[in-house]
């Protein structure tokens, strides 16, 4: 399908750490879409168009919300950065991807792990009924360099309270070592057990949907460990556990 491109105002802007940020649109244009799915962000600069692909950290709205990491040396990031509000960009659209709980698996546990700007599908997924609505219980692991980095920690940490039995937020960092936060990759903290220990669920294949996004080396060191677990990729034809968005 072809794209289309509406204007959008920047309406908010929320810098959570030096280079990484939200952006908040007003984007009137965009159709519905599914939480997880992905729209193009744009800017234009006389006959040269520059967009990228950006996951909506929010559900379907008036507003939507985009979390987005300052790549250096990047050709449209360091430019997302500069906008305030009030500035001006292109949302192409219609929304892509097939990261959505609708078509993850069915399970009585959700694990959506993610790294640095990797959540932003996991925030606009738990603001919907949908996944508390497929699933009984759901961790939440957010692994980061800094704990600056550990972006919507206050939402997150107000599902966990709403949510005691059903919500578990397992912050991590690996390059420093706050109270309350797991220290170390997301890998080694599944080898060691800790992840399982501090969300009290078991990541094994007969009750578990697992989500992965985020850096690269992750996704496929994360795989490769759960399969030595017995979960394996959910595909159409054949089912499985395990579904993954990759950004870069
Ligand atoms: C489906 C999908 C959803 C995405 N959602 C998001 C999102 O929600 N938030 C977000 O910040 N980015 C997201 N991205 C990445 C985004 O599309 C751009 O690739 C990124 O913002 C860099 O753009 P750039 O033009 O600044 O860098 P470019 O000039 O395009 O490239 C610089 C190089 O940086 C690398 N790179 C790209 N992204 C990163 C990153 N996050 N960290 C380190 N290196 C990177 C790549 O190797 C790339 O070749 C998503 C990508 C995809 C495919
Ligand atoms: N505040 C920010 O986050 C910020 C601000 C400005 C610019 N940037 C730039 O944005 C880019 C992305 O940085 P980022 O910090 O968002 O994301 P990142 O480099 O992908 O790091 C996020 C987390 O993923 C971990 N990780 C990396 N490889 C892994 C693997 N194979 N297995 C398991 N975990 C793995 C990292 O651990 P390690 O620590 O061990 O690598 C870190 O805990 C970088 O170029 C960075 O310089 C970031």
């Amino acid at each position: 399908m072809s794209l289309k491109w509406s204007e959008a105002i920047v309406v908010g802007r929320r810098v959570w750490d030096e280079g990484l940020f939200t952006l908040t649109l007003d984007a009137p244009g965009v159709p519905q879409f599914e939480a997880g799915q992905f729209l193009q962000l744009g800017l234009r600069d006389g006959e040269h168009h520059v967009h990228r692909p950006y996951s909506v950290a929010s559900p379907h709205g008036p507003t939507l919300e985009f979390f987005i990491v300052l790549v250096p040396n990047g050709e449209l990031t360091p430019r997302l950065w500069r906008l305030r509000v009030g500035d001006r960009l292109e949302v192409g659209h219609p929304a892509a991807g097939r990261f959505t709980l609708s078509r993850a698996p069915a399970a009585k546990d959700l694990w959506l792990i993610g790294t640095g700007t990797g959540v932003a599908p996991y925030v606009a997924m738990l603001r919907t009924e949908e996944p508390w609505k497929k699933y009984e219980r759901i961790a939440l692991v957010h692994g980061v360099r800094t704990r600056g980095d550990l972006a919507y920690r206050d939402e997150f940490e107000e599902l966990q309270r709403s949510h005691p039995e059903r919500f578990v937020y397992l912050p991590a960092t690996s390059r420093d070592d706050p109270p309350g936060v797991s220290a170390g990759r997301v890998t080694a903290l599944l080898s060691s057990g800790e992840l399982e220990e501090r969300a009290a669920m078991r990541l094994v294949p007969e009750q578990c949907a697992v989500l992965l996004c985020g850096n690269p080396a992750m996704l496929d060191d994360m795989e490769r460990d759960l399969e030595s677990r017995g979960l394996k990729r959910h595909r159409t034809h054949t089912p499985g556990q395990i579904v993954v968005e990759r950004y870069w």
